[in-house]
């Protein structure tokens, strides 16, 4: 799959280690940065991933920041974007299965390397369940 993946200056390392992992595993990545632990603005780097999902270039996305909250509510500011905050494999999972997430958040100062890692496996795997979950959805996203 091709996936992007985004971070600020706190998200940079776990976003570096997140995006070797999926190359390893075979997915195709884009990497809109940042592209270091100098200091940048969250929302830059929501938007150029955000790009990439709403023009269909990349079906799923993942943003990294220190605690993915800013990351999350910048991107929910888009209708077509689901963007999900988890702090755990449950939630990384039930994120796909119930909200249909197309955008994955972490916090890179609140999980551990090893956990975030399994999360995004498990992320990537899990379908949407639809049903009754699609009508709920369909009320506040396209
Ligand atoms: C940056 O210091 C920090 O505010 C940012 O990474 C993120 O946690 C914002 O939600």
């Amino acid at each position: 799959m091709k996936i992007v993946v985004a971070a600020d200056h706190g998200g940079y390392d776990l976003k570096e280690a997140i995006q070797k992992d999926l190359v390893h595993a075979g997915h195709q990545v884009v990497d809109v940065g940042c592209f270091s632990k100098d200091s940048v603005d969250y929302p830059d780097f929501v938007e150029k991933a955000v790009e990439r999902i709403v023009t269909g270039e990349c079906p799923m996305g993942i943003l990294v920041c220190g605690t993915g909250i800013g990351m999350a509510i910048a991107a929910n500011r888009h209708r077509s974007i689901r963007a999900a905050n988890c702090t755990n494999v449950y939630t990384a999972k039930m994120s796909r299965e119930h909200n249909n997430a197309n955008v994955l958040c972490l916090g890179a100062r609140v999980l551990e390397t090893a956990d975030t890692l399994e999360m995004v496996k498990v992320w990537l795997t899990t379908d949407f369940a639809g049903g009754r979950h699609t009508t709920r959805i369909a009320k506040f996203s396209d």
